[in-house]
């Protein structure tokens, strides 16, 4: 039976209780296929009903009945709960409506991972009061549970690590953040470490305090303005050397 069907079928008339109010009318029936596990053992149907934003019934597959929560959700509860035929098409949907929509959307959706872009940088160089911050992001990946972590020495650091939240990007891609404030030892070694669905083991991304990636930027971009300044000088200069060469000067 489609979701379709189901929304048809029903035969639901709560407007007559709430005419009279000044704005317009808003009913609505929502079907949840609420699940965790990928054999769909734990499948529960939840058909919700609301008007103006106020559920009046709700069922709820493992409960195997309608429940009311207001004067009117509930007469039309136990109307439901009498019909037996409508009640034996609402318990059929977790087989014939959760499953199969769970199963299509699944390997249409959930089971088509993307992998997340990496970069480990340094957000802040230890100075003399305070310690160096790191950042590991992740970028563009789907779906949305990630696990970003930070090893020194191949071990597992706690404390002073705080990461963002997962943030949508709109497009079904997520990205994250994590730093890690620390005091840089010598000899040592700092991972981040991601694990996701995309990846067939944890990936670990060794950070070189060798090459601080923002100064190496600032020298590059410092070194080519020089060089390029000294180019448009020294065309200058024979740009001018040559005018002044050909000029004919004539005697007065
Ligand atoms: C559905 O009913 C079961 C059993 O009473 C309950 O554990 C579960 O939380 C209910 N689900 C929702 C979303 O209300």
């Amino acid at each position: 039976m489609s979701l379709l069907k189901l929304l048809i079928f029903h035969p639901i008339l709560m407007l007559s209780a709430f005419t009279g109010t000044a704005h317009g009318y808003y009913e609505y029936m929502t079907a949840e296929c609420v699940y965790s596990t990928s054999d769909y053992s734990d499948m529960v149907l939840l058909l919700s009903y609301s008007f103006n934003h106020v559920m009046h019934l709700q069922y709820n597959s493992s409960v195997g009945k309608f429940v009311g929560y207001t004067e009117q959700g509930v007469k039309h509860a136990e109307g439901f709960n009498k019909n037996q035929a409508y009640m034996q098409q609402v318990k059929a949907a977790v087989d014939t409506f959760c499953r199969p929509n769970a199963q299509i959307l699944d390997s249409a959706v959930r089971d088509k991972s993307v992998k997340p872009m990496i970069t480990l940088r340094s957000a802040r160089q230890a100075d003399g009061s305070r310690p160096a911050v790191l950042m590991c992001s992740a970028y563009e990946f789907y779906p949305k549970k990630i696990k970003v972590s930070w090893l020194r020495d191949g071990k597992e650091m706690t404390s002073d690590v705080t990461s963002t939240m997962e943030m949508a990007n709109g497009n079904w891609f997520y990205q994250i953040h994590s730093h890690l404030e620390y005091t840089p030892k010598s000899g040592e070694k700092i991972s981040c470490m991601v694990e996701h669905a995309s990846f067939s083991k944890p990936m670990i991304y060794d950070w070189d305090p060798s090459l601080p990636e923002g100064e190496r930027n600032k020298i590059a971009i410092g070194a080519s303005g020089l060089v390029l300044g000294i180019i448009i000088a020294a065309a200058g200069l024979i740009y001018y050397k040559k005018k002044s060469a050909g000029r004919i000067l004539v005697p007065n």
